[in-house]
C-alpha cells in the first residue's frame, strides 16, 4: 500500500516572482497547459490582488485550463480574498490560498502584531474565502522559525474556521530535514482537529535542502508538497517538482508514497519553462539537466552499453528525455566508438580501429569532446592515407 502525495505546483506564482521580466498572459497560458499536462493536483497561478495583469492572467487560466484545481494567493486581508475569489470564479475547481506570518521575527518586525492578532486575521480570511470555495488553504509564513506551540494554536483555529489544507512553509530555507519532520510530528500529535486537514510543505532552497526537507516532511505525515518546475523561485528557489516527484516514483517501494505526476511530461515542461522564463537549467541538474543522462567515463559507457541500469537508475524515457548520451572524450574506449559508428551506419570493415583510436585520442586530448563529424572525417583521412 502506498499513500498519495498531492503535488501543488507554484511555478506561476512563487516561481514567477523570481523572474527578472514578468511573463505575458499568453506565456502564462502556455505554461499553465504544460503544468496541467504533468497532472499536478493543484496549480497556484498568481496573486490576483497584486496587479490588474495578474488578476486577468489568473482569471484566464481559471477559464481555459482544465484538470488541476486552480489556486490564487491572498494575504489574510479582505481585499486580497475578494480579488482571489473573483479571479477564480470561472474555474471548475478552485482553491484560495491565504497566509499570514507566524514567526516571532515576522510578527514583531514586519507585521507589528501579536500571534493572537494574526490568528484573528487568519480566521476572518478563511471564513471569507469559504464564501467563494470550500477548498481553502492556510499557510503559516515562516513556520520553520515559529515555536511549535504557536503553530499548534493558529493551526487549530484555522482548521476550525474552515481551512482544509494547512501549509507549513520554510520560507527562508533554514530548517534541516530532522527539524522539519519533528515540526510535522508535533502538529500531528498536538492539534486536536488535525485529521480534518491535509498537511502541506513548502520549502525554499537557501541551504540546498528544499527537496530533502519535503521528503522528510512527507515521511513524517505531510500529504502535499508545494514545488516548482526546475525549482525556480525566490532567491535560491523552491523545492523542484521533477526531483521530488521522481524520488517518490523511483523509491515508492521504500517510501510507500506516490504522486499522480505523468513523469514522461517532465522534460518537455522543464524546457518550456526554461525557455519562456529565460532561466537556463544548470547542466548537472538532477533529472532535467543536459548531463543528467550523459556518460563520459569509458568504464561507465562500457557498462551502460552492456546493461543500461549499471549506471542509470531510471531510463531517460521515463522523464521524457529521448535518449541517453555517450560523450566521446579521451576517457572513452573503443567500445563506445564502435557503437557510435554503427549507429551512424559504419561497419567494422569500413575503418581500421587501431589507427582511428590513435587519432581519436589525439584529437580528444586537444579539444575535449569529439563529435560525429570529427569521427567521420578521421575515418576519411585515415583511409586515404592507408590507400596512398
Ligand atoms: O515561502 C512562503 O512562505 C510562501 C507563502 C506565501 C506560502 O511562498
Ligand atoms: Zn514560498
Amino acid at each position: 500500500m502506498s499513500d498519495k502525495i498531492w503535488i501543488f505546483d507554484t511555478t506561476l506564482r512563487d516561481g514567477e516572482q523570481a523572474l527578472k521580466a514578468s511573463l505575458t498572459e499568453d506565456d502564462k497560458i502556455q505554461l499553465a497547459h504544460a503544468i496541467s499536462r504533468l497532472n499536478v493536483d493543484v496549480m497556484e497561478v498568481g496573486f490576483p490582488v497584486s496587479s490588474p495583469a495578474d488578476f486577468r492572467a489568473v482569471e484566464r487560466i481559471a477559464r481555459e485550463v482544465k484538470g488541476p484545481a486552480i489556486c490564487g494567493l491572498a494575504r489574510a486581508v479582505e481585499k486580497d480574498i475578494e480579488a482571489c475569489g473573483l479571479a477564480l470564479r470561472p474555474a471548475e475547481k478552485s482553491r484560495i490560498h491565504t497566509f499570514i506570518a507566524t514567526s516571532p521575527l515576522h510578527l514583531e518586525h514586519k507585521l507589528r502584531m501579536s500571534l493572537d492578532d494574526a490568528t484573528a486575521m487568519a480566521v476572518r480570511s478563511i471564513k471569507q474565502a469559504r464564501h467563494y470555495t470550500d477548498d481553502v488553504e492556510f499557510s503559516c509564513e515562516d513556520a520553520g522559525r515559529t515555536p511549535h506551540a504557536d503553530l499548534c494554536r493558529i493551526v487549530e483555529a484555522a482548521i476550525n474556521a474552515g481551512a482544509s489544507t494547512i501549509n507549513l512553509p520554510d520560507t527562508v530555507g533554514y530548517v534541516t530535514p530532522d527539524e522539519y519532520a519533528a515540526m510535522i510530528t508535533h502538529l500531528m500529535n498536538n492539534v486536536p482537529n488535525i485529521d480534518k486537514a491535509r498537511l502541506s510543505v513548502h520549502c525554499h532552497n537557501d541551504l540546498g535542502l528544499a527537496v530533502a526537507n519535503s521528503i522528510a516532511a512527507v515521511q513524517a505525515g505531510a500529504r502535499q508538497i508545494e514545488c516548482t518546475v526546475n525549482g525556480i523561485g525566490e532567491r535560491a528557489g523552491n523545492c523542484s517538482l521533477e526531483e521530488v516527484s521522481m524520488i517518490l516514483k523511483m523509491r515508492e517501494d521504500h517510501l510507500k508514497l506516490h504522486t499522480d505526476i505523468v513523469s514522461e511530461e517532465i522534460y518537455r515542461a522543464s524546457r518550456q519553462i526554461s525557455q519562456i522564463c529565460n532561466m537556463p537549467v544548470q547542466p548537472n541538474k538532477a533529472i532535467v539537466g543536459e548531463n543528467a543522462f550523459a556518460h563520459s567515463s569509458g568504464i561507465h559507457q562500457d557498462g551502460v552499453l552492456k546493461a543500461q541500469n549499471t549506471y542509470e537508475i531510471m531510463s531517460p524515457e521515463t522523464v521524457g528525455v529521448p535518449n541517453n548520451q555517450l560523450n566521446m572524450t579521451s576517457r572513452s574506449g573503443r567500445h563506445v566508438i564502435q557503437h557510435r559508428l554503427s549507429e551512424l551506419g559504419y561497419q567494422p570493415e569500413d575503418y581500421d580501429m587501431d589507427s582511428l583510436y590513435e587519432s581519436f585520442l589525439a584529437l580528444a586530448d586537444q579539444k575535449g569532446t569529439v563529435y560525429d563529424y570529427d569521427l567521420e572525417a578521421m575515418i576519411y583521412f585515415n583511409n586515404q592515407s592507408n590507400e596512398s
